[in-house]
This record gives structure tokens, C-alpha cells and sequence, in this order.
């Protein structure tokens, strides 16, 4: 793989000579790029040696070869390691004032970036904004971690090690050429043309699992079931109410079904066309709706299937989760218990046909460590 790495001016650029090391002994051709401050944090006779070729951040010169095209054009994947505070703000807001920035914005590359700065500039509002900016995008961000910084402070904003960013850039791409649908959301069934039964999913988890897949590589829709948060980039999205909605939107072949979506158990037989007024008591008659990951699971015997089942508290979840997966002709259940509703950290139990682990977190960690898990059963 061809990878341009740009290197920024954090006291952490040091660090990159390692990961040039790392790259070009895996096999990778890679293209140095520093930013003008960078080179007064490394200097560029290392940078020259470890890469083996000539360093030249001057935009203006060798023109003939539109370097500040060719670069990013060339590149197959951009990694930007330190990344500072700086260089964030001027991606998120398109700024092209110098060779790499020109290079990343002509470029079609998947792009990964090692933030690293002092803790106050890490949670920075300016600075989160950017960050969401920039993931909304499709850009992958790692988490810098947490630890001694320059001076005597510590806390979260340094650079991760140089193996956890190769693992993270060449991790990434399991799911390359895979077909990944995710539900998300919760459906809504009419009692009239303007009330409904529906339930309180807010489709955060769906959309983060959607977003680990899409950042493996899988070409991946997100079936949207009534959700009001902002909906991430490089997915297809299709935006779905009732359970109805939701199989016809789901009636596509795929390598991996993850349905996280809160599905309706019954609907409305005969919902009221116009809206119905207030009077003593009224009777509603309910039908079960068509299991669509059951009715899914058997018209598509390849796809890895992932159902979601949630447990009372007193219940015994792997049990719960377990008689679903067999229920339905499921490959993995991810059980989890009311008590863990709306919390913000999430706990999980990975339930499979002989065995169950649990995975602990924020809801967006929580759903990485899923689709690793995931890409890792569907590659063997
Ligand atoms: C000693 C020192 C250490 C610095 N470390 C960082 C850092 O770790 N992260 C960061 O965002 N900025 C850091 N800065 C500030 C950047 O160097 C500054 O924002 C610069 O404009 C970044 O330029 P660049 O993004 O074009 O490379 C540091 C500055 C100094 C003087």
C-alpha cells in the first residue's frame, strides 16, 4: 500500500520516525510529508533516511510535477501522525495553505489521524467541533490516550503508540468488499394519521455500529427507523416508520444483517385515517407483526445474522439471548438488560451458539469492539 504519512508540529513528531520504520518494514511505500512547524520538532535528514527519498515541503517548487495533486492522488491511504490542534482546525475547514493539506484534499484516500495535544486543547470546544466535523466525514480518528504530557502535566491527549496506530490503519479494511446492512432506531406503528406505537430507541448504537463498519471498509446502508441524530457520511442511508417500511427496505442480499433496531412487536389492524377525537374509552385491536431478522435469517442462509435482545434485570440474559439465536437462526446475539437503558456507558453479552463473552464501554467503543468481533468470525 502507498501511504502518504504527514507529520504536524506536535512535540510527539518525533514519534513518527518509529511509525515510518513500522509502515516501510510491513511492506508499505511511504511518502513523508511534514508540515513547515513539524520540521522543528524532527529534523528532515532523519525523515529522509528512515524513508529514503528527499523531503521538499515547498509547494512551489518541482511545479511541473503538480506535487500538490499528485501526492494525495497517489496515496492509498493518508495517515496523519501527530495531528495537532491546528492542523484539525485548518482540515475541518478546508484550508489548503500548504503541500499537505493540498496533497489531502485532492486526494480520495481513506484518512486516519493520531491526534496529540496538551488535554485542555484535546477537549476544547473548538477542537470537539472539529473532531465531529471531520468523523462526519468519514475521517478516522483515533483516540489519542491518556498519560504524561509535554511538561509535568498527564492526561488524555497523547499520541497512542506507534503500534497501536499501524494496527489501527491496517486493521481497518477487514470488511473491504463486504455488504453491511444495520437497522437503527426504533419503528413506529399508527393508531391514527397522527398518533403511533412506538418505543424510546434513539438509534445511537445502530449508527455507531454502522459507522465501525464503514470504517473496516464495508460498503454499508443504515436502515434509519425514526431517528432525529445527525446521520454519518460515506453510508447509504434509507430512512424508514413502520415495521412494513422496514422489510422492504431490508429485502437486499448482504454478507452482514446487524439489527439494532428497537422493531415493533404488534401494530394497529385497522389505524383510523383521519384523527380519531376523545371519547369515554376506546379498543384497539393489535396483530403481531411478520420477526423480519427470523423471516431474514431463512431467505439468506449466507449472511452473518446479529439479532439484539433485551432482558429483564432478574433475567438470566445469556439464557434470553441464546434461545433467540436458535429461534431465529441467528449467528450472534447482543444481549443487554433494561437497567442499561439510556445509561451512557453500556454493557453487552455477546452471545454465540457454544459460547458468550461481554464487552464493556461507551456506546461507541462498545460497538468497534462488536464489528471487529464481527469481521473477525465472518473472515474465518
Ligand atoms: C514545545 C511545543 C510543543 C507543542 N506541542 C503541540 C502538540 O502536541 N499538539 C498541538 O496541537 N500543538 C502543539 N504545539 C503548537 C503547534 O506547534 C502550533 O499550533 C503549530 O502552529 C502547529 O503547526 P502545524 O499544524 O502546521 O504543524 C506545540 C508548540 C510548542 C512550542
Amino acid at each position: 500500500m502507498r501511504i502518504l504519512l504527514g507529520i504536524t508540529g506536535g512535540i510527539a513528531a518525533y514519534k513518527a520516525a518509529n511509525l515510518i520504520r513500522a509502515f516501510s518494514e510491513a511492506g508499505h511505500e511511504v511518502t513523508v510529508l511534514p508540515t513547515e512547524n513539524a520540521l522543528r520538532f524532527i529534523g528532515q535528514p532523519t525523515l529522509e533516511a528512515l524513508s529514503g527519498h528527499n523531503i521538499d515541503i515547498d509547494m512551489y517548487s518541482d511545479v511541473e510535477k503538480v506535487r500538490h495533486v499528485s501526492l494525495g492522488q497517489d496515496a492509498d491511504a493518508i495517515v496523519v501522525a501527530p495531528a495537532t490542534a491546528a492542523f484539525l482546525g485548518r482540515l475541518a475547514a478546508g484550508i489548503a495553505d500548504d503541500l499537505l493539506m493540498n496533497a489531502i484534499l485532492a486526494s480520495e484516500a481513506p484518512i486516519f489521524l493520531a491526534p496529540a495535544m496538551h488535554t485542555e486543547m484535546w477537549q476544547n470546544p473548538a477542537t470537539r467541533a472539529n473532531i465531529q466535523t471531520l468523523e462526519e466525514r468519514g475521517i478516522r480518528i483515533m483516540e489519542p490516550a491518556s498519560g504524561r504530557l509535554t511538561g509535568e502535566d498527564s492526561g488524555p491527549g497523547r499520541m497512542p503508540e506507534v503500534e497501536e496506530i499501524f494496527d489501527f490503519v491496517l486493521s481497518l479494511g477487514a470488511l473491504r468488499g463486504k455488504k453491511v446492512i444495520v437497522t437503527a432506531g426504533g419503528t413506529r406503528e399508527p393508531i391514527d394519521a397522527v398518533r403511533y406505537i412506538g418505543n424510546s430507541s434513539s438509534g445511537r448504537m445502530g449508527i455507531e455500529i454502522a459507522k465501525a463498519a464503514r470504517d473496516q471498509g464495508a460498503d454499508v446502508t443504515l436502515i434509519a427507523a425514526n431517528i432525529e441524530a445527525v446521520l454519518p457520511a460515506g453510508i447509504k442511508i434509507e430512512h424508514v416508520s413502520t415495521v412494513d417500511d422496514l422489510e422492504i427496505a431490508m429485502d437486499h442480499p448482504s454478507d452482514i444483517l446487524v439489527m439494532a433496531a428497537a422493531v415493533s412487536d404488534f401494530k394497529v389492524e385497522k389505524p383510523y385515517p383521519g384523527k380519531l377525537k376523545r371519547s369515554g374509552s376506546m379498543e384497539l385491536t393489535l396483530t403481531a407483526t411478520k420477526d423480519l431478522i427470523a423471516a431474514y435469517s431463512a431467505n439468506h442462509q449466507n449472511a452473518y445474522c446479529v439479532g439484539f435482545a433485551l432482558a429483564d434485570n432478574d433475567a438470566d440474559l445469556e439464557q434470553v439471548a441464546r434461545q433467540k439465536l436458535w429461534d431465529k437462526g441467528l449467528k450472534l446475539v447482543v444481549g443487554n438488560r433494561v437497567s442499561a437503558l439510556g445509561t451512557k456507558d453500556t454493557s453487552v453479552l455477546l452471545v454465540e451458539n457454544d459460547k458468550a463473552s461481554e464487552l464493556t464501554g461507551t456506546k461507541q467503543e462498545v460497538a468497534k469492539a462488536l464489528v471487529a468481533f464481527i469481521s473477525q468470525s465472518v473472515s474465518v
